[in-house]
């Protein structure tokens, strides 16, 4: 059995007359790539901000290694082993990637001296098997797939269990997409939990081992990804009903009469 990382029971919170999280459960486990799903408003960044600190839920239970936890604050979840990579990644294009890899690590840059930060910065970016040409150009010089690889690899200065990734290919090509998804399976490989927030279909069925599906604030589905079709997935996102798979028909469904 793999080890739980993370256990939610009952999470929800309300933000003012909005239920932005509805009773949600969720396991991640280490060694595995876990999706969050769900349309526009379901509740993942929500989720998301609860597990790195920014949020506190108004009810339910939160287990760090089948221990209890309160995440008072960002500090708090990284201190614990929560690690999270947001959209905007939050680098300083002008520095270059030691700097911002060791950016906000006040304690390591007081220990460390600049060469020490360099070597564990290329240890860190092999782990990864990043493609970075060198550790002292401004990480303005980068590409997208590069700048993400530099955002994860910060992320794991704390050698965090679990890993949130928060639509980590979203603005990324083709080239650099296959990239980043390399760099996952890399992580889920080395005993990493990974969350991994996303709206794309196809980063999902080549990454993750199983998905949570949110729907309006409330859990919509667990799936298997390898034993689960793409249609299923949507069906559990938009909320139409699933046909068994055995009375699908090779054409495209159509829409169905219930969707406005
Ligand atoms: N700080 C906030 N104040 C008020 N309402 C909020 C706040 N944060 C989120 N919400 C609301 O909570 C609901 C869930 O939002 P959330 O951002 O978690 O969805 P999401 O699944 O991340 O959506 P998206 O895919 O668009 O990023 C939405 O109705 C949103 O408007
Ligand atoms: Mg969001």
């Amino acid at each position: 059995m793999a080890e739980n990382l993370l256990r939610l029971r009952g999470v929800s919170k309300t933000f003012g007359p909005v239920r932005a999280l509805d009773n949600v459960s969720l396991d991640l486990n280490a060694g595995e790539v876990l999706a969050l799903l769900g349309d526009n408003g379901a509740g993942k960044s929500t989720l998301v901000k609860i597990l790195a600190g920014v949020h506190a839920p108004d009810a339910g239970s939160i287990m760090f290694r089948n221990v209890p936890v309160t995440i008072a604050s960002p500090a708090a979840a990284r201190a614990l082993g929560i690690a999270t990579v947001y959209q905007d990644l939050a680098l300083c294009d002008n520095l270059d990637v030691v700097a911002n890899l060791f950016l906000g690590r006040e304690q390591a840059r007081v220990l460390l001296s600049e060469e020490a930060m360099e070597r564990q910065a290329w240890t860190l970016l092999r782990q990864l098997s990043a493609k970075i040409p060198s550790v002292r150009i401004p990480v303005a010089s980068l590409s997208g797939g590069q700048r993400q690889t530099v955002a994860i690899a910060r992320s794991l200065v704390g050698e965090p269990a679990v890993v949130i990734l928060d639509e980590p290919t979203a603005a990324l090509g083709v080239a650099q997409t296959a990239e980043v998804l390399g760099l996952i399976r890399r992580l889920r490989d080395r005993g990493h939990g990974v969350l991994l927030i996303t709206h794309n279909m196809s980063d999902m069925q080549q990454v993750a081992d199983r998905a949570v599906v949110l729907r309006l604030g409330r859990n919509n589905g667990v799936f298997d990804v390898a034993r689960t079709t793409h249609e299923q997935i949507v069906a559990a996102i938009t909320g139409a009903t699933t046909e068994p798979a055995t009375v699908r028909t090779a054409t495209a469904p159509r829409a169905t009469a219930t969707e406005e």
